[in-house]
């Protein structure tokens, strides 16, 4: 190959030291830049794809406009290196240290506990301090806007959100006024029992403690970059990689003169448009024109009849320069920038924002654009230039639609777009729907412009414009000529939206789906367009233009974007315990500041090995298959490609016989992994897997959702029942019965860090060292072992940390384990194996789709009689966890309610899908939500409030729950009744009511959600844990368990228990990571049991240690620790112990139906309060408050903090998160665009947790409970209270009640409920005359 001709030295800084590169290779991002070059890995890689911002960093760089310099935070992942030339990076290193000085962002979002697993900390913290670099003292609405990018998987965003408002505006000195009052203030605090007592904390943290933010300590922007910025240099720079050269011209003249030579080139600016379709469609461009450099393209012009706006300007810029606009000029002349200044505060997140440019939005010309839309209507022109001249073209649709004669010419720019100024009686509005308010792709947005005739309802001109429904942006010019000289009135509205639907058609089959929804959008955003402009008509002339009644002008408003506020309420210690104890007290997590500096070391960050390879593995692209031939050669071939493993590699067992780690001669779904690439780099690898050939036979039956397994009879394993009473009598005797459906979908784990492991294998007896992400290291250490086919013994596995597991890290970690195993044993070399977001995704499955079928029984006051419930899930193409999934969701189903008559059977499908696998909750967050869909039934049905059914049948006194265990419901209705009446919820009901009678288009709803969480595994041999302690000779104590800490502060609490129990400061202690190595044997951290079992083992060391150490304290009392290890080790007393709990009894007769199969519950009530717009399915989440029963929390704030992450997990798995497969069975939704966890902007506006008070259980270590799981069922409280709005919508429109419930409740499954004319008026497809886009498969 030959050499690249030499390069010109890129030169910027990062962290304030210069960085000059020789030969830098322009498809080298700085994230990779940061993390393998620089090594420095506090940037996390998470999603590649600028949707998450765990890898966000500031750039600082000198503007030549206005000759400042402008520091923005960017998502390192989609930044080509090569745009740094003359820029200052800083990362989340660069700004403070543990062994330094920590900045103040980072000390406080730890101390704030808005750390869990820590990977998205970073992140998190470079945004925020990005902000504060911009603003001293931001607002809230600065700092909400700053996070909106930023995803985090645990926490639940409040206590990050919490952290940063210390240094806003509003932040004051009284901790119980980060509510906004003072908590004593709260509605319905008076009345509760919980706030009278006087033990009960509200503070998790002490704000007086944090150290002030000094802007004088920032890293100043380097002198010789400002040297350079003042003299540019005008130069030519080129940089020359193997497959792309990057050319950045110093002057215009100089770039048009390159685009005329290289017309084929692409300009290059924020890289969020082109760098994500060069990655997911494998294209290089050979050429790469950056024009950074030429500040003609940053200008702004404001003229007296519009404003003209670089093409390079970032759309932060654009929104910045609109702003400027709105306040300077008369509100009739502002009105299109007003509609772009509403789609630019939802327009992606905040760094994407920073990045992006407005040339590159126009250009882009996405389906989905917010802006283009709004740009066509408002009349924008496009500034072309080339070394031809100048020449101006409309931004229209042809334009859009990428017609040739409308286009630019290859050798052309964009230098700028101009739009103009609106006219008085010139209306403009722009509307978007998408999953979720913030950072989320619209599924339809629009822009929607009329001029009247002056002083009339006479139209002169209608332009409307709709992206989301078409292949481009589609503008409906017949509709609107049609309707020049139409009054703007109700006739004119019903003819526009037929003439929109006929207009803006869109078949049933087109890519995105939700055809109906965007159909029905596409006319219910002309209605509110039309009461827009009616309202603007009466501000200007109350008395000509008619009211618009009371009850329809609700369907004006959009919801606002409002940071979340709340107390967190928990009990304090005893007055007695001493204070070194730290027993129950809000300890911040032991890693929390490490996470925050970016110094806690995950799995990826471990720096290279000598001689490592790197992994990439090959996957099935069918979903039922013989393999006929995999061609493997030219992949051979390729620099750098060492081998590629594939199951005749295998020296021992290739996993179970119907569940292979690498496939053989068949695949039984699409991602499914056949082979995996060991080359020198992950770039080699992954270049290599495009070349290997794999040719397939399709096999017959393809199966993919649970209606077909069952007609098929594919399942994975025997039904699951259990009956009690007389169910078919019972049914004799009711008033009623009803029948009812409920789908819920599955769930992605969407942990932040995705499955990684290294393996070393060393030079002796075949060991090797693993350090690998997951919440069971035996599991990969046994299956290791049995693929390699050596002893256990040999194999030792390490956790450090795991960036989040949810379950999704208990099984498959031991596949990627084992198959890296096998390279490594094959090449004698270490591997790393690393997988990208869309590989995780697509290979790893997640929570169980499901499909319940009902049928209750019930008399006419609410009481339920019978219950017969039959529910599926979809289990895909192995056993994996399915068959205990069933189980639990079987023995749960009951949830808080005592009914006598019950029979509940459940089945694991087996479908043509990636296996299914544990997800916190285990099934119980999928099957309770058919219990509660049936109490809404019986209520509908008996025209009774949902929570008076509730009431009425729960569990009142102890009794036996259907597996015939004894139960004690008394917490349960602690936590009911404080729920009902922390939340107000009776008096907040009457005013839903109210609400609802005065507004048509906007609905509100509550619903309260009772629950009994059964706790840990179903079988004795689960319930056991180890644990190691030493202690040193210097007093040091090293502590050892079996529980991996994931972000759920296990290792915390078990230094807190330690602390206790040694009677000796958490300082003196250390967890070093979970090896296999000290403690053997170790169950999976999951269940919510891990501080359970492994604390108790914790406590059993350390007893057995202060039991030897008794004597010699006796002798010496007033003789320091450090004296008695003197003593102790002089004396010859051992000073390490093995701690071991052998935990609760557990078990479970399938064939009796009954047993004692779990130690204890969890308890809790949650209160959800919603509003929701009819017309485009948008809710907000009004107020959530939860009442859990943590008993003795050993730490309030980590136990608030899983309570927190968990209900906005379960919120997101019953609102947003949504999987969507293509006919074949491919999953498209394989990244944070198409697949939305919920953002900081979802969560309730008003957010209380409290933690149940005086509550004890004797089994546990110091009476705590494990809360790991249980929150996610609560989310269900926000299903419900959309379910109640929608049910006051349909009430009103007199429509029958549907007993087909759908889990998410999506935008689109609201609208679509709220059946109104618009919906009616609809086309609507037979099914079975298309293909569609995609499948239900629940
Ligand atoms: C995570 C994420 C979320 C997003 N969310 C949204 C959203 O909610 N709504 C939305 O509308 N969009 C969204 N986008 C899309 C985003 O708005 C566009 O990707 C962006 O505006 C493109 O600008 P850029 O500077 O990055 O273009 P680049 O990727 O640098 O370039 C894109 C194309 O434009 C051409 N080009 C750029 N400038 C010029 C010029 N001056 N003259 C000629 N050609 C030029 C280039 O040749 C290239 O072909 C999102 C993108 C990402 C990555
Ligand atoms: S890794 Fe860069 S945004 Fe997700
Ligand atoms: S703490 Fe945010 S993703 Fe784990």
């Amino acid at each position: 190959m030959s050499c690249p001709p030499k390069s010109d030295d890129l030169v910027f800084f990062v962290n304030g030291r210069k960085v000059i590169e020789r030969n830098v290779d322009p498809e080298v991002t700085l994230l990779n830049f940061l993390r393998k070059i620089v090594r420095l890995t506090g940037t996390k890689y998470a999603c590649g794809r600028g949707g998450c911002g765990a890898c966000t960093v500031m750039v600082s760089k000198h503007d030549p406009v206005s000759a400042k310099i402008r520091h923005f935070s960017i998502t390192a992942c989609l930044v080509p290196i090569c745009s740094l030339y003359g820029a200052a990076v800083t990362t989340v290193e660069g700004i403070g240290s543990i062994n330094t000085r920590l900045h103040p962002v980072q000390e406080r979002i730890a101390r704030s506990h808005g750390t869990q697993c820590g990977f998205c900390t970073p992140g998190m913290v470079m945004s925020m301090y990005t902000l504060l670099r911009n603003h001293l003292q931001p607002s809230e609405e600065q700092l909400m806007e700053a996070l909106g990018g930023n995803l985090c998987r645990c926490t639940g965003y409040r206590p990050i959100l919490e952290s940063g408002r210390t240094f806003c505006v509003e932040s004051t000195d009284c901790q119980k006024k980060r509510t906004g009052k003072c908590c004593l203030d709260l509605e319905g605090n008076d009345s509760s029992s919980l706030s009278r007592e006087s033990d009960i904390c509200t503070d998790l943290f002490v704000e007086e403690e944090f150290q002030p933010l000094d802007p004088t300590q920032e890293l100043i922007f380097p002198p010789e970059l400002l040297r350079m910025a003042k003299n540019p240099e005008k130069q030519t720079l080129t940089f020359h990689g193997e497959r792309v050269t990057w050319i950045s011209p110093g002057t215009l003249k100089d770039l048009l003169e390159l685009k005329a030579k290289h017309p084929e080139a692409p300009l290059i600016l924020g890289n969020t448009s082109l760098g994500p379709a060069m990655k997911s469609q494998g294209r290089v461009h050979p050429i790469l024109l950056s024009p950074a450099r030429i500040s003609e393209l940053s200008m702004v012009f404001k003229a007296s009849d519009g404003l003209t706006i670089g093409a390079g300007c970032s759309l932060a810029q654009v929104k910045d320069i609109l702003a400027e606009q709105v306040s300077e000029l008369p509100e009739e002349k502002t009105q299109t920038y007003r509609a772009l200044l509403k789609h630019l505060k939802s327009l992606a997140g905040q760094q994407i924002r920073n990045m992006a440019s407005l040339g590159g939005h126009v250009i882009s010309r996405h389906c989905y654009s917010d802006l283009n839309p709004i740009l066509v209507v408002g009349n924008a022109t496009l500034n072309l230039i080339s070394e031809e001249g100048t020449r101006q073209i409309p931004l229209n649709d042809h334009f859009l639609a990428g017609l040739a004669s409308a286009d630019l010419k290859p050798e052309e720019i964009l230098e700028s777009v101009y739009i103009p100024h609106s006219q008085k009686w010139e209306f403009v509005s722009a509307f978007r729907q998408a999953q979720c308010q913030q950072n989320a792709l619209a599924d339809v947005s629009a822009g929607m412009r009329v001029i009247l005739e002056e002083a009339t309802d006479t139209i002169k001109e209608l332009s409307l414009s709709y992206g989301g429904v078409g292949e481009s942006t589609i503008g409906a010019h017949k509709s609107c000529q049609q309707l020049i000289g139409r009054p703007w009135n109700e006739p004119m509205l019903e003819e526009a939206c037929r003439l929109l639907l006929e207009e803006v058609s869109l078949p049933g089959w087109a890519p995105g789906g939700r055809v109906e929804f965007k159909r029905t959008l596409v006319v219910s955003f002309f209605f509110k367009f039309y009461l827009e402009v009616l309202q603007e008509l009466k501000k200007l002339d109350s008395h000509h233009y008619p009211e618009i009644s009371d009850r329809f002008l609700s369907a004006l408003e959009d919801f606002p974007v409002t940071g979340p506020r709340g107390v967190q309420r928990y009990q304090n210690v005893d007055s007695h315990q001493s204070l070194q104890d730290p027993v129950g007290r809000p300890i911040m997590h032991l890693s929390g500041l490490k996470h925050a500096t970016g110094e806690a070391i995950f799995c990826d960050d471990i720096p290279m090995v000598d001689r490592e390879l790197f992994m990439v593995l090959v996957t099935s692209t069918k979903a039922h298959a013989k393999i006929i031939s995999i061609d493997l050669s030219e992949a051979l071939e390729l620099p750098g490609v060492v081998d590629v493993i594939t199951a005749e590699d295998i020296p021992g067992t290739n996993g179970a016989e119907d569940d292979k780690l690498l496939a053989v001669d068949e695949v039984l779904c699409v991602g499914q992994i056949i082979c995996a690439v060991v080359a020198e780099t992950d770039v080699q690898a992954k270049r290599a897997i495009e070349k290997i050939k794999i040719t397939y036979k399709d096999l017959e039956p393809i199966i993919f959702t649970i209606n077909d397994a069952i007609k098929h009879n594919s399942f994975l394993c025997p039904e699951k029942k259990l009956e009690q009473g007389n169910i078919e009598e019972a049914f004799e005797k009711v008033d009623q019965i009803v029948e009812g459906e409920v789908h819920v979908g599955g769930q992605e784990h969407f942990y932040m860090e995705t499955q990684r492991v290294i393996v070393i294998p060393k030079a002796e007896d075949k060991e090797l060292d693993i350090y690998v992400s997951t919440q069971d290291p035996a599991h990969v250490q046994k299956t290791v072992s049995s693929t390699l086919n050596i002893p256990i013994n040999r194999i030792t596995c390490h956790v450090k940390r795991v960036g989040g597991g949810f379950g999704g890290k208990v099984g498959r970690p031991a596949v990627f384990g084992a198959i890296a195993a096998v390279g490594a044993i094959k090449t004698g070399r270490p591997i790393r194996l690393v997988l990208d977001r869309e590989d995780d995704m697509l290979i790893t499955g997640g929570r169980h789709p499901l499909f319940g079928k009902y049928k209750v029984g019930f008399m006419n006051n609410g009481r339920i009689k019978a219950l017969d419930i039959e529910c599926f899930i979809n289990g895909g193409c192995t056993l994996d966890d399915s068959e205990q999934v069933t189980e639990f969701l079987i023995l749960k189903l009951e949830n808080a309610y005592k009914i006598r008559n019950l029979r509940f059977r459940g089945r694991a499908c087996m479908t043509n899908l990636p296996s299914n696998t544990a997800f916190r909750g285990f099934g119980f967050p999928q099957g309770t939500l058919i219990t509660e869909s049936c109490i809404t039934a019986v209520a509908a049905k008996c025209g009774l409030l949902p929570e008076e059914v509730r009431e009425k049948n729960m569990y009142k006194t102890i009794d036996k729950t259907i597996y015939k265990q004894a139960f004690n419901p008394e917490t349960l209705i602690r936590c009911w009744n404080e729920c009902l009446d922390k939340s107000s919820f009776h008096s907040r009901r009457i005013q839903v009511e109210e609400f609802n009678k005065k507004n048509y288009w906007k609905k509100k709803g509550i619903a309260i959600i009772p629950m009994k969480f059964s706790v840990g595994f179903a079988a004795t041999s689960y319930h056991q844990a180890a644990a190691l302690v030493h202690i040193y000779t210097d007093g040091s104590v090293l502590v050892t368990h079996g529980g991996n800490e994931l972000g759920q502060g296990i290792h915390t609490k078990m230094l807190q228990v330690a602390s206790r129990e040694l009677k000796l400061p958490m300082s003196y202690m250390h967890i070093c990571e979970t090896s296999t190595a000290t403690v053997p044997n170790t169950i999976a951290t999951a269940a919510s049991i891990g501080s359970d079992v492994n604390g108790k083992a914790v406590q059993n060391a350390c007893q057995i240690l202060l039991k030897r150490l008794e004597p010699i304290i006796k002798k010496n009392p007033g003789g320091t620790w450090e004296d008695w290890i003197e003593a102790a080790f002089e004396q010859r007393i051992s000073l390490s112990a093995t701690g071991y709990f052998r935990g609760y009894k557990a078990n479970m007769d399938w064939e009796k139906g009954e047993g004692d199969p779990f130690p204890y519950y969890v308890h809790g009530a949650a209160c959800s309060e919603v509003e929701i717009d009819c017309l485009t399915g948008a809710h907000k989440k009004i107020r959530t408050d939860i009442i859990m029963d943590a008993c003795c929390s050993l730490n309030p704030a980590i136990d608030i903090g899983q309570v927190e992450g968990s209900f906005i997990q379960g919120m997101g798995l019953y609102t947003t998160e949504e999987l969507k497969y293509s006919p074949e069975g491919v999953l498209y939704s394989r990244g944070p665009d198409e697949y939305k966890i919920p953002t900081i902007t979802d969560v309730p506006e008003e957010f209380n947790v409290s933690l149940l008070p005086s509550s004890q259980t004797p089994l546990t270590i110091y009476s705590s409970k494990g809360l790991g799981e249980s929150g996610m069922f609560l989310g269900s409280s926000v299903f419900f209270a959309i379910t109640d709005a929608v049910a006051a919508a349909c009430k009103e429109r007199d429509i029958v009640e549907d007993f087909i419930v759908k889990s998410p409740a999506t935008p689109e499954q609201v609208r679509m409920a709220c059946a109104d004319r618009f919906t009616e008026m609809i086309p609507r497809d037979d099914p079975k005359t298309f293909k569609p886009w995609s499948i239900p498969i629940a």
